[in-house]
């Protein structure tokens, strides 16, 4: 007997369904936690969680047909049977559809005198073939009749597939995963939409959402990928790049005639595209000598660590977060079924291969700087350099680099010039802020995480005679002027083509 919830959709086919899965549940001392159902969205799935789950429930649940284990795209079947002047006729046909389990989504019947056969329509939607195919076989044996219309895909849907329909548009974006992570998926969404429902927004809305983060990710590829660049010349042969990818985080590159140090590597899905343009630039190329920060545990900052294939320097934290899978790890909002759920979602949609090890620092002769403890130090392209430790208010176990010579302070997902994210990337951040209400794991310490960055940034601004520059997680790379984030000289876009 495993003490760990069990959760699974339930195929419903008639009103009495649910009570007779609890019933199930309870002949095998199962106890049920979460049962979530809406026929407004679709009446033929409920989606169960249970307590004290044994091998002997699950095939109690097996044997009476309730267990949905399959997301093929549906069937739609539109036929014309003849019926004769028989009383009972209808009410036959309807039997043997339930029993075959199929689901009648359209019935047109209008009996004409002048005619000597009625004729009945019926619109026939179906998860399996066999069952359809037993109705059919049934069908064929008594009446004639025509198939109208023959469909896998049809967009004029009713509510009674929405959730099949649903997986199998964001299956796509599952990138080869198979029914089983598709369905436990769709419940995890599921569950979102019922808990977000509670805070008054539109189950449907949130739906949408979701696959239209899935969507804006996979639109943005290839011939349509692109990148908002600055790119700063720190010495004769040292620069820094900065690239705001079309979704998630910026991946820097500092670089001189030997070394090139990658700081954050965007969301896995772009990798490919992020080598195409590091070619273009001459960046990132095999005769220098490479080292990849990771800062922190987001999709959008470590998810193509493992495409590059190089153990990152990053704190072990991070990795013992991402193998949490929960980004709210050892934060105030940890319990978060919603940040869990998000952490699991987005990884999944950005096709993430995070680090699964990592690079100690070297030490450093700082204890502290301002109010964050000094976690090591980093050497690259001349340059030491401070590692400083995060409060933890976005994220747990975040790093920040600085570098007073070159007046470099990377202040990650902590310090963001907000102003300066494009509008279509603020868009596609909101369902982060509508999933979890906030991306900070811990917005109290998050707020004093960003005042602590920018007192250092504002100081270190007073004391140099050149520019400061704030190198935000996400948006353009800022310098402090009249005490606010103001961008950086010129930002230019990057197309393959
Ligand atoms: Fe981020
Ligand atoms: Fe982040």
């Amino acid at each position: 007997m495993s003490s760990k919830n069990f959760s699974f959709a339930a195929k419903i086919k008639e009103s009495g369904d649910i009570r007779k899965i609890i019933s199930v549940i309870n002949e095998y001392n199962g106890i049920v936690k979460k049962v979530l159902y809406n026929s407004r969205i679709d009446s033929s799935i409920a989606f169960f969680e249970i307590a004290n789950f044994s091998s002997d429930l699950m095939t109690g649940l097996i044997k009476a047909d309730y267990i949905l284990s399959s997301v093929q795209e549906p069937l739609f079947i539109k036929i014309k049977i003849h019926l004769p002047r028989r009383a009972r006729a209808i009410s036959e046909i309807l039997t043997h559809a339930d029993d075959a389990g199929v689901i009648i989504t359209l019935m047109e019947f209008d009996t004409q005198e002048t005619k000597k056969d009625d004729t009945l329509v019926l619109m026939l939607n179906a998860v399996e073939s066999q069952s359809v195919k037993a109705f059919l076989d049934y069908l064929k044996t008594t009446y004639a009749i025509d198939i109208v219309e023959y469909t896998p895909n049809n967009e004029d849907l009713d509510n009674t597939i929405f959730y099949i329909t649903y997986a199998n548009r964001i299956r796509r974006f599952a990138h080869d995963q198979g029914d089983h992570f598709v369905l436990s998926f769709l419940a995890d969404i599921n569950s979102i939409a019922f808990e977000l429902k509670k805070l008054g927004y539109d189950p449907e809305d949130i739906f949408m959402k979701i696959y239209e983060n899935g969507e804006t990710l996979n639109n943005t590829l290839g011939e349509n990928f692109y990148a908002d660049y600055q790119v700063i010349q720190l010495k004769p042969d040292t620069s820094l790049h900065c690239f705001q990818l079309p979704c998630g985080g910026n991946v820097y590159i500092l670089e001189n005639a030997t070394e090139s140090l990658m700081i954050d590597t965007g969301y896995g899905i772009y990798h490919d595209d992020i080598m195409r343009m590091c070619q273009h630039f001459g960046l990132w190329q095999n005769d220098k000598k490479k080292k990849l920060f990771i800062s922190h545990g987001d999709a959008d900052h470590c998810g193509g660590a493992g495409y590059i294939g190089m153990v990152p320097y990053s704190h072990p934290e991070t990795i013992d977060l991402i193998r949490s899978g929960n980004r709210a790890y050892k934060s105030v909002t940890e319990g978060s079924k919603l940040e869990q759920i998000y952490t699991t979602m987005i990884g999944t949609f950005s096709k993430w291969l995070p680090p699964d090890s990592y690079q100690k620092f070297q030490p450093s002769d700082k204890d502290k700087v301002g109010a964050f403890p000094v976690f090591g130090s980093l050497k690259a392209c001349g340059y030491t350099f401070t590692v400083l430790e995060s409060h933890g208010g976005h994220q747990y176990g975040q790093l920040f680099l600085l570098n007073e010579e070159a007046g470099l302070f990377f202040t990650v997902d902590s310090c963001l010039n907000l102003k300066s994210i494009s509008p279509e990337r603020t868009k596609y951040n909101q369902l982060a802020d509508l999933f979890m209400t906030s991306v900070n794991v811990d917005s109290d310490l998050a707020r004093k995480e960003r005042k602590d960055l920018l007192e250092i940034a504002s100081d270190l601004t007073a004391k140099s005679d050149k520019p400061f520059y704030i190198c935000c997680g996400h948006g353009a790379i800022s310098t402090i002027k009249d005490g606010k984030l103001a961008v950086f000289g010129e930002t230019t876009r990057y197309r393959h083509s």
